[in-house]
């Protein structure tokens, strides 16, 4: 059993284990990837002031998102495809979730379909939702959702184009993979994936497959969302939607301040200031470097969650100590379950509740909700001073 230190040797097994059309996916910004490197590299030039002679004794990590109790503010992000990661993803990582105490948000590009998480778990997780042309899929979709007792929605903003990334192009990513020469080449050295997805019958988008109409290929991600999602999603959709649900509402992809101000206004019980892990606008500014603005316009009002960019438990602090009240790891997790599924999901959670206890400890806090910005060393200008 290889030794597992940090997110990174998940990494690195998730990379060595998984056919690299997935690998890549999961790895991957748009165009230059600009901003996919800003998210972890911005995240860096915020220091930690160390404090000691402290009482660090009893400490707790637990707190709560949208109200619901959390064993430590770090949720499992919406991903798309786990279930190509390794067989079954979401399901392992649900379950992972569920024994750790933390969310799950299972995507509508999902594998394994709502009903069979909400089948193989026994909490409540929550759904991500992306909207679609078809207002009957959507509706039908949202009320699944509510008959598998999801217990928040988490509508996605910044995805109704789905970004370039040139690798998945050059790969021909599909769900299955199409058995190409290079495909079978890659899958010569990747068995032990391959005999996992022999054992499953979970192979296609599993909340899409059997429930849409008009798609010619529901397993290219690239065409399906070309032809489907909506593009003309608006803020009175998204009330519209709220409305439908009736529950808690996330709204996820919020990066600018009159954005934030607006799903304010719409009520939404939380946002996701998220540049969807720059896999969409490559260019825009670091999650990491907008949390603040945001915080101090709508900080009073709604509940401000953070994600794109935390690879440890430091990140996901500076995070909380800069004013999120939860944050949502995507890569991390999914780099355990490439790595060594369900058991994988666990490891990489652990490894980030260790750090980020430890890191807590050292700033001279004992509870997760006493720590705030006197943590952190914030270099002047870091949000920007942009025109
Ligand atoms: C889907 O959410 C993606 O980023 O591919």
């Amino acid at each position: 059993m290889p030794v597992i230190t940090c997110i990174d040797d998940l990494k690195r097994l998730h990379r060595r284990r998984t056919p690299r059309m997935f690998y890549d996916y999961a790895e991957s910004g748009s165009w230059t990837e600009q901003t996919f490197r800003e998210n972890t590299s911005d995240f860096s030039r915020i220091r930690l002031r160390q404090r000691v002679a402290v009482d660090m004794s009893d400490r707790s990590l637990a707190s709560e998102m949208i109200g619901q109790p959390v064993t430590m503010p770090v949720a499992l992000a919406p991903v798309g495809l786990t279930g190509m990661q390794n067989a079954d993803g979401e399901i392992k990582a649900a379950r992972a979730a569920e024994r750790f105490g933390v969310p799950f948000t299972l995507s509508t590009m999902s594998i394994c379909s709502i009903e069979d998480v909400a089948e193989h778990t026994r909490k409540p997780f929550w759904f991500q939702l992306y909207t679609m042309k078809d207002e009957d899929y959507v509706r039908r979709l949202i009320q699944r959702a509510k008959d598998a007792k999801c217990s928040a929605l988490v509508i996605t903003l910044d995805l109704q184009l789905l970004g370039q990334r040139h690798k998945d192009l050059k790969n021909g990513l599909s769900a299955p993979p199409k058995l190409t020469a290079s495909t079978l080449a890659d899958l010569a050295t990747k068995w032990a994936w391959g005999l996992e997805m022999l054992g499953t019958k979970r192979r296609g988008f599993g909340n899409i497959v059997g429930h849409v109409k008009g798609v010619s290929d529901t397993s290219q991600l690239g065409a399906w969302t070309a032809e489907q999602f909506d593009p003309r999603l608006d803020w009175k959709k998204i009330a519209e939607i709220k409305e439908m649900w009736g529950g808690p509402v996330i709204l996820k992809g919020i990066l600018d301040v009159e954005d934030a101000k607006k799903a304010a206004e719409v009520g939404a019980d939380a946002i996701v200031v998220s540049n969807h892990g720059g896999r969409q606008l490559d260019g825009a500014l670091s999650s990491i470097r907008m949390l603040d603005p945001i915080l101090q316009a709508v900080g009073d009002r709604v509940e401000v969650h953070f994600d794109s960019g935390i690879r440890s438990g430091q990140d996901a602090l500076k995070a909380i100590a800069m004013g999120a009240k939860g944050t949502y790891i995507g890569r991390a997790w999914v780099h355990g379950l490439g790595a060594m599924g369900e058991e994988g999901v666990t490891t990489a959670l652990e490894v980030i509740r260790k750090e980020m206890d430890m890191t807590m400890a050292l700033c001279g806090k004992r509870d997760i909700r006493d720590v705030g910005r006197d943590i952190l060393l914030v270099p002047e200008g870091f949000s920007g001073n942009w025109q």
